[in-house]
């Protein structure tokens, strides 16, 4: 598609037609154009809108401007710097528990639980609920694959009703963390409706499961594929951060932007987008174009200056990038400090990756 068809027509799973953007250059421009609109609720009508879609991501401004500042200051780099310390202990105390074992899988045994404690502890919700949080979001996120789909109605219930539950408690008993923030602001009526809350608190939720795992499973899954750049980065740590930019770049976990509408009919390129059409950004695709990226294919960890749109672009860009790249960073180095030896068990080729469009990562690491 890149080469032959870079804006491309095709029947998007829910049987509309829509545009995919597959280069690099033309993914940058779409990704900033404001004819093309996020706001779900304005396209389809509110009433016949899931309550996930009440946030930031599937909103426009000035809404999208509101919500987002609403949690910004939380995930600001100064303020993620600061768990530095705090994120590498439970990186520490997961790899304690696996020490005496001689097997263990990546992804359920440490990729997986990493981000969840750490964004459990930002919002302040219950860890030993993580294996529903894990279900429901699994099933939101690869909704569109037929696996999940039949499980859609019945998990998204079940995960508004625990909020709504977890938020009543919160309201008489409010704390220090993020969803208390949330809650004082929608208790005081002007900036945050009550069907945002959801909408926000569930996005992060989700957002907190399903990315930050296929960072640190991608990105290890390519140093165990390139011994050669793993050795590097043992004998030259200084090297993670362009190590992280390239493991998101080079195997991003996510591979398709969601979608965008055109508020009006849009001239682009040669094609012509039809008022109301839909448009997504092949991400992984664009950060695999050889016009900007030289030798594209190659997995480098010292490649250098790596404007990679892993975390999208605009004004939807990635909210959660600099808490992520931090986790990413902290796993990758713990796991090569404390298994400097450790082997893929099993063939590369027989892994079995997650059903479902935007997220891209394995399921199982062994
Ligand atoms: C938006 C990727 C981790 C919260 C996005 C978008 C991408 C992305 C591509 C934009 C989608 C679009 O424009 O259609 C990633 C990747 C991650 C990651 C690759 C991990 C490696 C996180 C984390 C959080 C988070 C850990 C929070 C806990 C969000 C939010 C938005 C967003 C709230 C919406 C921002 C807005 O609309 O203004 N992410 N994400 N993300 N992400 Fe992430």
């Amino acid at each position: 598609l890149r080469k032959n068809n870079p804006i491309y027509k095709v029947m998007f799973p829910s049987g509309e037609f829509g545009w995919i953007i597959t280069r690099y250059e033309d993914a940058v421009e779409i990704l900033k154009d404001s004819r093309l609109s996020k706001d779900v609720a304005k396209r389809y009508g509110a009433e016949n809108q899931s309550i996930f879609v009440n946030n930031m991501l599937f909103s426009d401004p000035p809404d999208h401007r509101r919500l987002r500042g609403l949690v910004q200051k939380a995930f600001t780099p100064k303020w993620i710097a600061g768990m530095r310390d705090h994120i590498q202990t439970i990186a520490d105390n997961l790899l304690d528990q696996l020490e005496s074992k001689d097997q263990m899988n990546l992804i359920d045994d440490f990729a997986f639980p990493l981000p969840i404690i750490v964004i459990s502890e930002i919002l302040g919700v219950p860890l030993e609920d993580q294996d529903k949080f894990r279900m429901w979001s699994n099933t939101i996120i690869d909704a569109t694959s037929s696996e999940h789909a039949e499980m859609f109605e019945q998990h998204a219930q079940e995960f508004i009703e625990y909020l709504n539950a977890w938020f009543d408690k919160v309201r008489k008993e409010p704390g220090n963390d993020l969803i208390s923030q949330l809650v004082v602001a929608e208790e005081a009526g002007e900036k945050l409706t009550e069907n945002e809350l959801l909408g926000v608190v569930a996005l992060l939720i989700i957002a907190g499961h399903e990315t930050t795992v296929n960072l640190i499973g991608n990105g290890i899954l390519a140093l165990l594929e390139h011994p050669s750049q793993r050795d590097l980065l043992i004998e030259q740590p200084e090297l993670i951060h362009q190590a992280i930019e390239e493991m998101l770049r080079y195997n991003g976990p996510v591979e398709f932007s969601t979608s965008r509408w055109a508020l009006e009919e849009i001239q682009f390129r040669d094609q012509f987008i039809s008022q109301g059409e839909l448009v997504i950004v092949a991400l992984d695709s664009a950060n695999r174009d050889e016009q900007q990226f030289p030798d594209a294919d190659v997995f480098d960890i010292t490649r250098e200056k790596s404007p990679h749109l892993a975390f999208g672009k605009g004004i939807h860009l990635c909210l959660g990038a600099p808490l992520a790249r931090l986790e990413g960073e902290i796993a990758v180095m713990t796991l090569l400090r404390r298994f400097p030896n450790m082997q893929l068990q099993a063939d590369v080729h027989q892994l079995e990756w997650r059903p479902g469009m935007i997220v891209r990562g394995v399921k199982e690491i062994p």
